[in-house]
């Protein structure tokens, strides 16, 4: 049956990444008889500028629709000035919280030809391989009250709350103990037990669900040790669950040990598997419009795609293998280039990739 796949590429670099997934989702149609169709809507300051909103229904409206998304970034300086409620970085969080897509996995792995990129020492880094699993639909992104209010005094004060139920713990652990399974059966769930009683509640569940997985060893840290952990000695970690909030800062000192930002995937699940997929990092403002910024993380976020919502493995692993012989090959972008390298523009860099998984097939 044709998936259907909706294609948002939003703002700064976004456009530029995106179209070369789109090459590589056209070429696996034309030659390795994938069945898809796709379509392709606004979101993020693209759609502010076009219709005064982050989230036009229609965009919701084709998503939820959809099999799968693909997002290239959003935000950008030109919407900093905008109330929070009209920002770019509200269209995404619309799509998380109106697709339900609770499960947030952020691979960090080091690809060992990138060894020399990471400003961590080699032997500290290379063979990483951790699996970040983030909440992302709950914790102190959605929580209420939130907002800035005026008191009495006339002094204003600034609210967010973090609230998680049982449930939403239950789900994103379960989550995290089959991703366990699937690796290494070690889960390290990071909390902040000694001071909020919310993630005393999260450590609580998550040993509670953890009885159902006898063959994963389950560890716990508190969020500080574990930003610590991730720089001394990243090879500890097999796979880690934690909030919202704890989620987004701990990837994105887990994607720098991998030496750039620009080779990370994610995938964003809700309970049927439907899926978004973007890279991890951001819309870049300071390099958009000059093809050069690195589409990878965005090709291996096809490659999730296809795994995780398209049933369709085989096609996962042509990319990443393509993406790995890239590479072999000395092609670089500007992010992940080392002395004896060649530097190559975004387009470059994304046909390679193609001609890759042709010759392979060859
Ligand atoms: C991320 C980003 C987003 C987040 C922003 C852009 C809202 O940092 O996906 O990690 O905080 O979740
Ligand atoms: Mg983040």
């Amino acid at each position: 049956m044709t998936k259907k796949i909706l294609i948002l590429p939003g703002d700064g670099i976004g456009p530029e990444i995106v179209a070369e997934a789109v090459k590589l989702l056209d070429c696996l149609r034309a030659d390795f008889g994938l069945e898809i169709e796709t379509e392709t809507a606004l979101v993020g300051g693209a759609a502010y500028d076009d219709c005064g909103s982050p989230l036009p229904e229609s965009t919701l409206d084709l998503a939820k629709a959809a099999d799968a998304v693909l997002l290239g970034a959003v935000g950008g300086p030109k919407w900093e000035p905008l109330e929070i409620a009209l920002r770019p970085e509200k269209g995404l969080l619309g799509l998380r919280a109106g697709l339900g897509l609770f499960a947030n996995l952020r691979p960090a792995i080091l690809y060992p030809q990138l060894a020399e990129a990471s400003t961590l020492k080699p032997e500290v880094v290379s063979g990483l391989d951790i699996m970040i699993v983030r909440e992302l639909t709950g914790g102190i992104y959605f929580g209420q009250p939130r907002g800035v209010e005026t008191l009495a005094s006339g002094e204003r004060r600034g609210i967010n709350t973090l609230v998680y139920t049982e449930s939403e713990i239950e789900r994103i652990c379960r989550v995290a103990f089959e991703a366990a399974m699937r690796r290494g059966k070690r889960l390290c769930s990071v909390d902040k037990a000694n001071v909020l009683e919310c993630t005393e509640l999260w450590r609580e569940v998550a040993i509670r669900v953890g009885r159902d997985y006898p063959e994963v060893e389950l560890s716990h840290m508190y969020v500080d040790n574990a930003a610590m952990q991730l720089v001394r000695a990243p090879k500890q970690f097999d796979v880690m669950v934690t909030t919202n909030m704890f989620g987004d800062i701990l990837s994105d000192a887990a994607a720098m040990l991998t030496g750039s930002i620009g080779m990370l995937p994610s995938a964003s699940l809700n309970a049927d598997n439907q899926g978004m997929y973007e890279p991890i990092h951001g819309s870049a403002p300071d390099i958009a419009g000059k093809g050069v910024a690195n589409p990878l993380a965005t090709l291996l976020s096809v490659a999730m795609m296809l795994r995780y919502s398209l049933a369709a493995p085989e096609h996962a692993e042509r990319i990443e293998q393509a993406v790995s012989k890239v590479l072999d090959r000395g092609l670089r972008t500007g992010d992940i280039a080392s002395p004896g390298t060649e530097t190559v523009g975004t387009a470059a860099m994304g046909d390679a990739v193609l001609e890759a998984i042709r010759a392979a097939a060859a």
